[in-house]
């Protein structure tokens, strides 16, 4: 049978109403893509993979969240949902509220959004609201709006964002037939790793699985609150879909570091922008600088001795197109020559 999308297909292993009709737009069954010659710069035998997010509908794995937590608010009645967002979120909202034919609101720091999202939350009809302030300070705008109205929030401290999220566990024991040794992700607000670790504990549960991985979290160093202990007030990175100072969900996420054995550390913009190129360029998978942000972190645990990865599998989480932020593909690249459109003028150039 043709994919049903996140709702449909896992609709027994999650939390929604019974009965509650599935907003999608066929989200998920994302691919678990081999990385073999990054895999072979972290140590022999090293089995390396990205769980590429960046091919759901909007771009990134925020759709898995959306699509339950729309249907979840159509359900209840909801006529308008709103959000807070460094990108991303916003873009899938307004993806989603567009299919269920509902308002959606979203609330971003003004010129700290990626292009490409910034033009997705447009595209899909969202009214879309920049601040003079942070993600963190418009998290705290959304939530007293969604108590003070009937603004319904899709942020990931609904749980249900958090149901739909944890079934890209489910995928990768699917096609690994086990949970991964290691799981590296870039963290932010910290759903994803909450997500992710519920995931993987439900598939021990149900015996699929033989253990759950090493959660390693990477922030980026100008924006690690969870690294510092301490919430950060003026965030700064290149990696703007994980500039955010205090993570909603930072005690869900200090749980899973803690009860897998990892933990998270952080990792230079430059080390960033050098992972998002090596995906791109060694490896033809193109995704934006917070979604080379785990490896970045996972490569620099491994050079600094930190984990052992010998004869390990493990899971990279990609969480979002490059195409959406072209800015930063670009910077710094040579731009590109233009000729005389002859085929001399072509062999000559190719050979130069
Ligand atoms: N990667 C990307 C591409 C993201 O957009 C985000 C979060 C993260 C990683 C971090 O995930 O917040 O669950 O720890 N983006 C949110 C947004 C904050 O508004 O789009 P997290």
């Amino acid at each position: 049978m043709a994919w049903q999308g996140i709702v449909d297909e896992y609709r027994s292993r999650l939390e929604l109403s019974p009965g509650a009709k599935a907003v999608s737009l066929l989200e998920g069954r994302t691919p678990l893509v081999p990385l073999p010659r990054l895999a072979r710069s972290l140590g022999e035998g090293v089995e390396l993979y990205a769980k590429f997010e960046g091919l759901n509908p909007s771009g990134s794995f925020k759709d898995r969240g959306m699509t339950v937590a729309v249907t979840q608010a159509v359900h209840d009645g909801a006529q308008a949902v709103v959000c807070a967002s460094t990108g991303n979120t916003a873009a899938s909202a307004a993806a989603y509220a567009a299919r269920a034919g509902i308002k959606c609101v979203v609330v971003v720091p003004e010129g700290k959004v990626a292009l490409g999202k910034l033009a997705g939350a447009i595209a899909y009809g969202a009214q879309v609201v920049q601040i003079r302030g942070s993600f963190d300070d418009a998290l705290l705008m959304v939530r007293e709006a969604s108590q003070r109205s009937a603004l319904c929030l899709v942020n990931s401290v609904n749980p249900s964002r958090i149901e739909g999220q944890k079934t890209a566990a489910f995928e990768v024991v699917d096609d690994l037939g086990d949970a991964p040794d290691f799981l590296c992700l870039p963290v932010g607000n910290a759903g994803n790793t909450t997500a992710y670790w519920k995931g993987f504990s439900d598939e021990l549960q149900t015996g699929r699985t033989t253990k759950r991985p090493v959660v390693v979290g990477v922030q980026a160093a100008g924006s690690a609150p969870m690294v510092l202990g301490h919430p950060v007030t003026d965030p700064q990175t290149v990696a703007t879909a994980i500039r955010i100072g205090n993570p909603a969900r930072w005690n869900e996420a200090a749980t899973a570091f803690r009860e897998s054995g990892g933990h998270v550390r952080a990792v230079s913009d430059d080390a960033i922008l050098a992972m998002a190129r090596a995906l791109a360029q060694e490896e033809g998978v193109f995704c934006e600088p917070s979604s080379a942000t785990g490896l970045a972190g996972f490569a620099k645990a491994v050079a600094e001795g930190a984990i052992d990865p010998r004869g390990k599998r493990v899971v990279a989480v990609v969480t979002g197109h490059g195409m959406k932020d072209p800015d930063n593909a670009m910077a710094g690249r040579p731009a590109p020559v233009t000729i005389d459109a002859t085929t001399d003028a072509l062999l000559r150039e190719v050979e130069r």
